[in-house]
Formats: structure tokens, sequence, C-alpha cells
């Protein structure tokens, strides 16, 4: 079933199927199933007597669409997350570069190289793909793109009345511990696949097409999706063991997602429509005391136990939540809905460990990562309530902070990252 490979690159000879899938023997049945996934990014599995749908690890995720992909996609195993700093003083030049990013992009999640490759180009010139990623399956990577309130200051490209209103500063909350180094940005790529060295591969190669135009300011691996927007898929668990992401919003609750996750045409900001606004924040958790703690304790902080994730008093993990029953400085009963004036927000954060804090302990925690509407009525109002009383800021600290207008979906293979932000 394989087709033919040409000598460069390992691409098949006149055929638009993936590298990376040829090279395993995927070809047509790679292709099959690509387009019965393309609608709703899932393929359906036959597990015991259920037929479950579950999202297919080695498929291709769209890149084109109304919408960016990455944020109602199913969430993926793994993140790569950077965030740039534009170099270049230079409209036109950004302008080429987030062309060019877009091209690349738009090859890395259809499971293609780069440009012409890793191999088989011009022995004098640098090959435009690095090569990791040759024979790996397109892994559902998805590749969103942001743009940070720096981009629009000072006038920099032209752009100071097209910072939408919603992107606003974070303002500083109590108990922020912010390390300048891990936090803002320019511009922000969010990468995830379900292998890790795909993600990785795409991060990389954008930020080697941008050298001199742009610096890597900060970047973040993560494993261990700590939120899903799938509800009928199991609730994944974060470093602190509990299940995390149970009233997460779905990607297919579209009444939702069009409430509290896309900008609409008419918030103010018409560039933006079909966008959203990301809050990203590293945020450090002191697992070596929580690890102390008893489970009792454990479970009152969150308000859910930790073996089903139910709520306070009630059985089942879907169960709706009695807030009252909670103690009030739980973190489900501060940070729900219904104390805050009907907030919600799209989590898809990602757990961490970065090797060790020098004191002889795991630098670990929660890369928070939400995506809504409107930050002012999303994160920032759910923020303030949990900074001020969450019982679980005894155990946390928030360590980097970000915020980005992520722009509306790529439509066509004309369109580029950021078109209507520039137009
Ligand atoms: C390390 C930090 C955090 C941990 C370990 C954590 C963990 C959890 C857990 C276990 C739940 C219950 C399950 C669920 O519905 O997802 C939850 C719910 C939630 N968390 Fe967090 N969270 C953290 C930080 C935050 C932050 C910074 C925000 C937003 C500002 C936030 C917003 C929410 C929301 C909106 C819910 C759902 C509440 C509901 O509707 O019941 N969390 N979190």
């Amino acid at each position: 079933m394989t087709e033919p490979l040409t000598e460069e690159n390992g691409e098949p000879a006149g055929s638009p199927a993936p590298s990376r899938r040829a090279l395993l023997g995927w070809g047509g049945a790679g292709l099959a199933l690509g387009a019965a996934a393309a609608g709703g990014t899932v393929a359906a599995v036959r597990s015991g007597g259920d037929a479950e749908p579950a999202a297919d690890t080695g498929a291709a995720v769209p890149f084109h669409g109304a919408h960016q992909a990455g944020i109602a996609t199913p969430v993926q195993d793994r993140l790569h997350f950077a965030a740039f700093d534009v170099t270049t003083k230079d409209r036109a030049e950004l302008i080429a570069l987030l062309k060019e990013w877009t091209r690349a992009a738009e090859r890395m999640t259809a499971g293609r190289t780069v440009g012409e490759g890793a191999y088989g180009g011009p022995a004098e010139a640098p090959p435009d793909d690095t090569g990791e990623a040759l024979g790996l399956r397109p892994s559902r990577l998805t590749l969103t793109f942001g743009v940070g309130p720096s981009l629009f200051a000072e006038d920099r490209f032209g752009l100071a009345d097209r910072r939408p209103e919603a992107l606003v500063d974070l303002p500083k909350f109590p108990g922020d511990n912010l390390d300048a180094s891990r936090s803002g940005g320019d511009l922000c790529v969010q990468a995830c696949a379900d292998d890790p060295q795909v993600a990785v591969h795409a991060i990389r190669n954008l930020a080697r097409i941008g050298m001199g135009r742009t610096a890597v300011r900060w970047s973040q691996l993560g494993f261990g999706k700590t939120s899903s927007t799938t509800p009928h898929s199991q609730t994944p668990r974060n470093m602190m063991g509990f299940k995390d992401g149970t009233r997460n919003i779905s990607g297919t609750d579209e009444a939702a997602l069009t409430k509290h996750v896309w900008a609409g045409a008419t918030d103010g900001t018409g560039w933006m429509a079909g966008g959203s606004y990301l809050v990203a924040r590293r945020i450090r958790m002191h697992i070596e005391t929580w690890d102390r703690a008893p489970l009792q304790e454990q479970e009152d902080i969150f308000g859910r136990d930790k073996g089903e994730g139910a709520p306070v008093g009630k059985a089942k993990e879907r169960d709706e939540p009695f807030l009252k029953a909670m103690l009030p400085t739980a973190h489900v009963r501060l940070a729900h809905p219904d104390s805050n004036g009907g907030a919600r927000m799209l989590r898809r954060g990602y757990s961490f460990t970065d090797g060790t804090d020098g004191l002889g302990r795991l630098d670990a925690g929660l890369f928070f990562l939400a995506y809504q509407r409107d930050v002012r009525k999303g994160f920032i109002p759910v923020q303030r309530g949990l900074a001020a009383s969450d019982a679980l800021n005894e155990y946390i600290q928030h360590v980097g902070s970000a915020v980005f207008a992520v722009p509306p979906g790529v439509r066509d293979t004309d369109d580029w990252w950021g078109r209507a932000l520039f137009a």
C-alpha cells in the first residue's frame, strides 16, 4: 500500500500525501482516515461494546477554518509553547515572516516537511526543514498563533489603533511572583501534538524561520494535558492527582463556544471576529508540601473527592456541584460561574516538570492556558476571586504570565496568520 517515494525528502511521488505517513506505510489508508477525521478530527473506534469516538493520535487536524485549530480541538497529549519578541522594526519584514510561518504551519500540521524538505536539496545550502520529524505521523499537530499587547505599543508597526479592547494587560494579583523572563511576548505559538517530537520540531522550525526577525523570549514544554475538551473521554489528572477539566467548556458545545470563547463581530474589534483571547500562566506547584497534606484537606481544597472527582456531597464526577456544601475557600466553589457572574473560559493547560528549583524540589506545576471571548470577563474576575481566597494558594504560586489576542482562522492557502490585523 505504500506509495513510491522520491529520492528527495521521502515525499510520495506526485501525491499530496504527507511524507511522514508515507514513510510509515500509511499511504491510502492514512488519507482515508484523515478525510474521515477532517470534520470533527476524531475517528470512531470500538473497544469492548462501546462505540465511543476517540481522538486518533496519528491523524492530521485541518489547519484552515473559521477558527484556529488548537482551541476547540480535542486536547492533544503534549505541548510546546513559545513566546517571541519581534526584533525587526520593519512592518513589511514582519508581514513577510507571518506569511512564511503560515505556509510552514500548513505543511507541518499536515505531516509534511517545511519547504523543500530536510535533505535532497542543494548541498551548499542549509535544508529548509531540520529533519527530526521525518518518519513521524502528523500526530494531530495544531499550531495556534497569537499577538501580545507589546506588538501594539508605541505604534511600533503602525498598529496602535488596532489593539483590541479585550486585550488588556493583566493586573497584578495578590500572591503573583512573576518572572519577567517567563512572561509577556510580542507573538506566541502554541504547538500541541500527541508526539512531543512533532510539537518541538514545529516550534523549532518556526523559530529558525524567524531568525533575524524574531527571537524566542521564553518557551514551555508540557505533558499530561490537565483539561479535556471532550467530556465523554476520561478526565485527565493534574500533578496534584485530581481530575482536571470536568466542567470545562466542551469543544463541541457550539453555544458555549460562541458565548464564552469566540470573539464576536460586534465585540468592537472587527478583525478579531472568530478569534479568541489566551491567558497563559506558569503556575508552580509546591508538590512536596502537597504530598504531605492529608487526603481530607486535599479534597476540601478543591471541593471534590480525589477518586471519582465528585463534588462535595455528590456521588458522581458529572453531578452538578452544590457550592454551599463546599468550604467558602474551595477552588471549585470560587471558580464556578455562579460565583463569577456567569464567567466561563475554555481551559487547555498542561503539566510541567522543569528540573529542580535548586532547593531539592522539583520545579513542577501547571502551565495554565485559557481561551475566552474577553479577558476582562473571563480570566480576570475569576482569578481575582481565586487570588484573594483560594485555599489552593498555600500550595501554588503564579510565576509566569502572558496574554495574547488569537486571531480568527486562516481561511485558505492565500490567507496568513494576522492578515486581518494588518489589513
Ligand atoms: C495549579 C493551579 C490550579 C489547579 C491545580 C486547578 C485544579 C482544578 C480542579 C481539580 C478543578 C475541578 C475539576 C474541573 O471542573 O475542572 C478545577 C476547576 C476549575 N478551575 Fe482550576 N486549577 C488551577 C488554577 C486555576 C486558575 C488559575 C483558574 C482561572 C483563573 C481556574 C479555573 C477553574 C475553573 C473555571 C474551574 C471549573 C469550576 C466549575 O465550573 O465547577 N483554575 N480546577
